[in-house]
């Protein structure tokens, strides 16, 4: 079993050699930082959302805007800090203008780092926030409407998708049904 430090050393090298990475054309189409990720690398729970926003790329961290804020503050609420999760994103630089990121850029991406990322950690469930990061993981006829809440499987990993917490910032009304799916999320992790 691989202590916390060699997975958070397992992490640095696999982000090493990409510290300008232009693997994709997002690294060149005017990112500020690369977000890797951050939190526990041995966490029991991977947050997954899209992709850095205009905050996360100004401070190189994921979820650091307004939508963040809000998923901090539910998972807190649920009695999980933030600092015992890993978050990461689909793609690990900003698509100009917050526009979804294209198959290819996502593809790429999750090839090099997200598939990694998962991989080291070894998170007991992986819980995917809206439609991009489901479709990206799991296909692309998945539908967050029709998933969320439930307990899917992505190569052996556990996931359950629910919303993004920026459809949450423009539609308060679910903030039930997403605060139930992170409740939801927080019992199967406690029966792994
Ligand atoms: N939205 C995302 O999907 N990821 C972030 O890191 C921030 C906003």
């Amino acid at each position: 079993m691989e202590s916390k430090a060699f997975k958070q050393h397992l992490l640095q090298e696999l982000y090493a050699p990409f510290k300008n990475c232009t693997q994709c054309p997002l690294g060149t189409l005017g990112r500020t930082n690369i977000v890797w990720g951050e939190g526990d690398p041995d966490a029991s729970l991977m947050l997954i959302g899209e992709g850095p926003g205009a905050d996360e790329d100004a401070q190189g961290r994921p979820f650091v805007g307004r939508s963040g804020k809000l998923l901090t503050k539910t998972i807190e609420g649920l009695g999980i800090k933030r600092e015992e999760v890993f978050i990461a994103n689909i793609v690990k630089c900003r698509p100009p203008g917050n526009r979804a990121p294209t198959t290819l850029e996502s593809s790429i991406c999750m090839t090099l780092f997200l598939f990694n990322q998962i991989k080291i950690v070894r998170p007991k469930i992986i819980c995917t926030l809206g439609n991009s990061p489901l479709q990206a993981l799991l296909g692309a006829d998945m539908k967050i409407t029709k998933t969320r809440g439930t307990v899917q499987d992505w190569q052996g990993f556990k996931l359950i998708p629910t919303y993004h917490p920026a459809y949450i910032l423009r539609n308060p009304p679910a903030l039930k049904t997403f605060v139930a799916d992170l409740a939801f999320v927080i019992e199967q992790l406690a029966a792994s």
